[in-house]
This record gives C-alpha cells, sequence and structure tokens, in this order.
C-alpha cells in the first residue's frame, strides 16, 4: 500500500530535521521583528512576576466574571462543572481568572497545558507562528510545520516500535476515528474492537459508544461492537493477569476474525490513573498479535507524561505496538501507525490539520521535553513525581482521618491512597466516594487549587500538573490548600 499524501513517514531524514529557524515564517526571522517579539515577551514577565501565589477574587471585577459566567452559561445552555474564565495571564503553575483570583492549576484543561500558563517560549512560539501566511492548515495545502512535528513524533515512537507514518488532526477523538478506521480496514471491515473497562476514548458517537461510562452514550445508536476485557487489579496481583488472558481466548475463539483491534490506554486516563505492569499488558497484547489482532495506544492523556515520552515505551511494549494515538500536551493531535498498517489513499483526509500556532507551540513543547532532561529515571518528571508523593504521603500520615479505607466494587480494600505514574497524579480521600469528591474541589477551587476526579469506583482526586514548568517545592502550597479543603468539608 501506498501512502497518501498527508502522510508522513519516519525516514532516515527524522533524525537530520532541519533545526534553527528552518521552520519559522520569514517574517520571524528579520531582526526588526525578532526585536519586537523579545519587547513583547519582557513585558510578558514584567507582567506575570506579580502572580507568585494563590489569591482571592478581587472584588471590583467580581462582577464582570459573574457576567461572562452568565453569558457562557447562557451560550452553553447549562452551567460548565467550575466557575472558570481565565483572565488570559498567568505564571508557570498558577492562573489568573477574570475575577483577579488567582489559582493553582493542578489540571491543565485536562492535560493540555504541560507549561502551565503564559510561558515565555510557548508563547513565543505562538507569535512567530502568527506571522505565517494562514491561521489553519490542511491536509491539502500545508507548510512545513507539519512535517517538523510529525518529524519528531514519529522519531521518538520510532526509538522502541515499528510506528514509522503520522496523520496529524485537531483532535483527540478524531485521531482516535483515524486509528479505527485503519485498524478495520487492516482488518477488512472486522465489526468488533476489545476495549478495557473503565476506558475513554472520545466524544464522537463511535468513541462514546467504545468509552466505558454509560451516561456518555445515552440515547445514542449503537454502531460498534464492543467486548470489554478487565484491567489489571492490583489486588489479585498475577491472578489478574491469568484472569485477562482467560477473558481474552474466549473472545478470539468465541469471535473469529471478527475483531479490528485492542484499544488499549497503556495508563488509563479518565478511568482512574490505573497501571498494569508490563507482563499483564504484554501477555495481552503477544496474544492478540497470535491471533492478528492489530494493538492500537490511545495515548491522549499518557503520552509525554511518564518516564519516556510513549508510556508503551516505559513499559518496554514498543514492539507490539500497530497503532498509537496522541494528543493534549502536543497541541495537535495524531495518529501513528506501522508500514503494515498504512492505509490505501482516501481514508485518511479532512480540511483542517490543525492550526499554525498549534504547530509551533506543539513543536516547542516537544523539543524543551525531549531535550530539557525530563524523561528517565532521573529525569524532571521523576523528580516531580517524588514531590509529589512526598507531600501526599506526608498528609495522609498526619491526617488520617481524610483517608478512611477506600473499598472497591468487591468489597475490599483498596491498599494505595496515592497513586498514578509520572505526571499523571491521583490521591484518594474521603473514601473515595463521588460526592463527597466533587464536594472536595468546589471547596478547593473556591481555596485556590484546580483539580478534577477520575475513575468510576472508587473516584480519586486527579492531578496534571504543569510539569513542564512546576518546582517540586510548589506542591507543598498546592497540599496545604488541599489540606485546608478537606478540613472545611468536615
Ligand atoms: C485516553 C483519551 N483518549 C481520547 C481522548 C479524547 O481527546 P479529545 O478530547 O481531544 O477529543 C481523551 C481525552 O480526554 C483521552 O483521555
Amino acid at each position: 500500500m501506498t501512502a497518501g499524501p498527508s502522510h508522513v513517514a519516519a525516514s532516515k531524514h527524522a533524525s537530520h530535521a532541519p533545526h534553527g529557524l528552518s521552520h519559522l515564517p520569514h517574517l520571524a526571522t528579520l531582526p526588526a521583528v525578532r526585536s519586537a517579539i523579545d519587547t513583547i515577551l519582557a513585558e510578558l514577565r514584567r507582567t506575570q512576576a506579580s502572580i507568585t501565589d494563590a489569591r482571592p477574587a478581587d472584588s471590583s471585577k467580581v462582577e464582570s466574571h459573574a457576567s461572562w459566567l452568565k453569558r457562557n452559561n447562557e451560550l452553553r445552555g447549562r452551567a460548565t462543572m467550575y466557575p472558570y474564565v481565565g483572565a488570559g495571564i498567568g505564571n508557570g503553575a498558577l492562573v489568573q481568572l477574570a475575577d483577579g483570583s488567582v489559582k493553582w492549576d493542578m489540571i491543565n484543561g485536562i492535560g493540555v497545558n504541560m507549561f502551565g500558563h503564559s510561558d515565555s517560549r510557548m508563547v513565543e512560539a505562538a507569535l512567530e507562528s502568527a506571522l505565517s501566511d494562514v491561521c489553519m492548515q490542511g491536509h491539502l495545502q500545508h507548510n512545513v510545520d507539519i512535517l517538523e512535528i510529525a518529524e519528531i513524533l514519529t522519531a521518538q515512537a520510532s526509538r522502541t516500535s515499528r510506528l514509522r507514518h503520522c496523520f496529524v488532526t485537531n483532535s483527540g477523538c478524531m485521531a482516535n476515528e483515524n486509528a479505527l478506521k485503519i485498524c478495520q480496514q487492516k482488518t477488512k471491515g472486522a465489526p468488533r474492537i476489545i476495549a478495557f473497562a473503565d476506558c475513554f476514548m472520545g466524544r464522537s458517537t463511535t468513541m462514546s459508544q467504545i468509552g466505558d461510562t454509560a451516561a456518555y452514550r445515552q440515547g445514542l445508536v449503537q454502531n460498534i461492537l464492543v467486548d470489554y476485557m478487565p484491567f489489571y487489579d492490583p489486588n489479585l496481583g498475577a491472578r489478574s493477569t491469568d484472569i485477562a488472558m482467560w477473558h481474552l481466548k474466549q473472545l478470539i475463539d468465541r469471535y473469529p476474525k471478527q475483531h479490528s483491534c485492542f484499544i488499549m490506554e497503556v495508563v488509563q486516563g479518565e478511568g482512574g490513573f490505573n497501571v498494569a505492569p508490563r507482563e499483564f499488558l504484554e501477555s495481552l497484547m503477544r496474544l492478540c498479535r497470535d491471533a492478528s489482532i492489530p494493538v492500537w495506544a490511545d495515548e491522549i492523556q499518557s503520552f509525554g507524561r511518564t518516564e519516556n515520552m510513549f508510556a508503551f515505551e516505559t513499559l518496554g511494549l514498543g514492539e507490539y505496538i500497530d497503532v498509537a494515538t496522541v494528543g493534549k500536551l502536543t497541541q495537535i493531535c495524531a495518529c501513528l501507525f506501522t508500514e503494515d498498517l498504512n492505509p490505501a489513499p482516501g481514508l485518511l483526509a479532512g480540511t483542517f490539520s490543525s492550526s499554525t500556532s498549534a504547530y509551533h507551540v506543539g513543536r516547542r513543547a516537544l523539543e524543551v521535553l525531549r531535550d530539557g532532561g525530563y524523561y528517565g529515571a532521573n529525569g524532571r518528571i521523576a523528580h516531580l513525581n517524588k514531590a509529589f508523593r512526598a507531600c501526599a504521603e506526608d498528609l495522609v500520615r498526619r491526617r488520617p482521618e481524610f483517608f478512611p479505607p477506600v473499598i472497591d466494587g468487591f468489597g475490599r480494600p483498596v491498599q494505595a491512597v496515592v497513586g498514578g505514574i509520572g505526571a499523571m497524579m491521583r490521591l484518594t480521600p474521603l473514601g473515595g466516594k463521588k460526592d463527597a469528591l466533587t464536594a472536595l474541589l468546589k471547596i478547593m477551587f473556591e481555596e485556590g487549587v484546580i483539580a478534577l476526579t477520575c475513575g468510576h469506583g472508587p473516584y480519586h482526586l486527579r492531578l496534571l500538573p504543569p510539569f513542564g514548568v512546576m518546582q517540586p517545592e510548589q506542591f507543598k502550597p498546592v497540599f496545604a490548600i488541599i489540606e485546608r479543603s478537606l478540613e472545611k468539608m468536615k
């Protein structure tokens, strides 16, 4: 099969990707323009320097904030989860809202802003991109930007996997739709898909069907047959692998040649920041390989957040991956696939690929992460994870009253109330009860920390901190607010 015109291959050129200013619009390389950009960045740093800690709303701005919220709620048809309207300025992990309040942003648009708010490197990339001839790029006509970001992704992926091609889109859900199409074409329209319980894949009609949350597909017409598998259960240890293998064998025997793929979040996101040991996932992936069922790693939430860019690399599973999808912190989203799964011309296309600013900021974010000492056992991500754990474990030790036993679906106590991996962190106070955690999140927001929950019972406090810029000591004020908020729950 031949690559379509928009496919970008990880060729030998990947290691010779142009460096320096080659990717910039010509205007952005001119001295007068550089000097203007430097002036803007200096003003940015001066303005953001006053944002140093969480603070309450400014009474003179509260009314206009309330009117923004009212407009928002009218336009959307319902209130959003948080009364959040950003002021468009921040300082790293701190964000200022339109009401003048400043909050520690521990969720960052659900993992999008790995470099937090108003990072001068990202703003610089966005300013440069504004000088390009077009705002949106597409698959028919594009600039060098798409090639350069796709080369970084494929070069990283091909270090330990057979992934060689990359198709860019502007949402994680659309990257997933493309991955599904590729798998279905490869398996000649196999009608079923295998997925883990508690998975999340996006909001299109098909992804809503596959995602394992009933409310997200309420009233939708079933358009794909999904066979769910249990994810790893740490309480069962190695037996968990036996049980999952038993399930998978049953599915393969029951529906021979009817599965287009096994979609796996190598680290589960919405489902609870659940991790599995390599042996668990490898056993399943090997069985899929033997049965010619493509393995698709949905890394839209986990990409960039473990000790390697790809979580499948962290777990040493690259050889089994046929398709992978990434998004969020990359700013653009992408589907990567092997030579063998390269689809026939016509399958992948679309008007927009993404915006020029998303290409520039995404590329800058990937370069900083790749070259900035973030990865590896001694990298920044590992250190920041340690700092989070130290604060979390200290809170659990000092305030056991906030951490009653967490009971799983079988009525057994869950051991770890501090969990997750890398820059995907979770904490399970208040017995992991949904209503209590929802109430806690609201108090935390008022007090100055923005977070979310994950899991489907038990529920966890979910943190996706901006590890690109966060400092280990900044977890202290964050945890002081979490503790104060827990006290207010009484
Ligand atoms: C694992 C996973 N897949 C897919 C998606 C969908 O991405 P998007 O919201 O960009 O469509 C998400 C979003 O949270 C996700 O976490």
